[in-house]
């Protein structure tokens, strides 16, 4: 009558090995994964109405004040934040982030010089917000918009960056 076969002590360890290799494994994978859904849950987009058209008057850019809608409680006074809409005329509209492409400080619009600046370091940007001087590496960042039912409809800026812009969103 044989015996049952009993593993032998080699077999027991590797076993063992395998079995804390694939605990080793998960334990890796978990914190790759959650990088991974971070990436995607980064860059959320959401639509955001600046109301009707007929409020931007043809050829004049106008400071659109709001509240960002994709911000934190702790986000503080940096939630309020803003574009400016140049309306072009047939249903055209250039909409920039008011965030000076250097550093992000808010630029303001002269209308008597057509030129936007930026406080902080002396960026100068033209009215189609074109780089005109300073510091500045590009032009000021064009938002996505589209209009709705008679609306302009923005996609709500997160804070742009030159590897992350409105019109070059970096991959998920
Ligand atoms: S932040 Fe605007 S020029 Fe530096």
């Amino acid at each position: 009558m044989s015996e049952p076969a009993v593993p032998s002590r080699r077999s027991f360890f590797e076993l063992v090995t395998m079995a804390l290799g694939g605990i080793a494994s998960a334990a890796l994978a978990v914190p790759f994964i959650g990088y991974l859904l971070g990436a995607i849950r980064k860059n959320p987009r959401r639509w955001l109405s600046l109301g009707p058209v007929g409020q931007f008057p043809l050829g004049e850019t106008r400071l659109h004040p709001f509240t960002n809608p994709i911000r934190q409680p702790w986000d503080g006074m940096t939630a309020e934040t803003g574009v400016y809409v140049r309306n072009l005329g047939g249903g055209d509209f250039l909409v920039f982030a008011m965030n000076c492409t250097h550093l992000g400080c808010p630029v303001t619009w002269f209308p008597q010089s057509g030129l936007f600046m930026c406080p902080c370091h002396g960026g100068v940007y033209y009215e189609n917000g074109e780089r005109a001087s300073g510091p500045p590496p590009r032009g000021l960042f064009r938002c996505v918009w589209e209009v709705r039912d008679g609306q302009l409809w923005i996609q709500a800026p997160f804070y742009p960056t030159l590897q992350n812009s409105p019109e070059n969103p970096a991959p998920p």
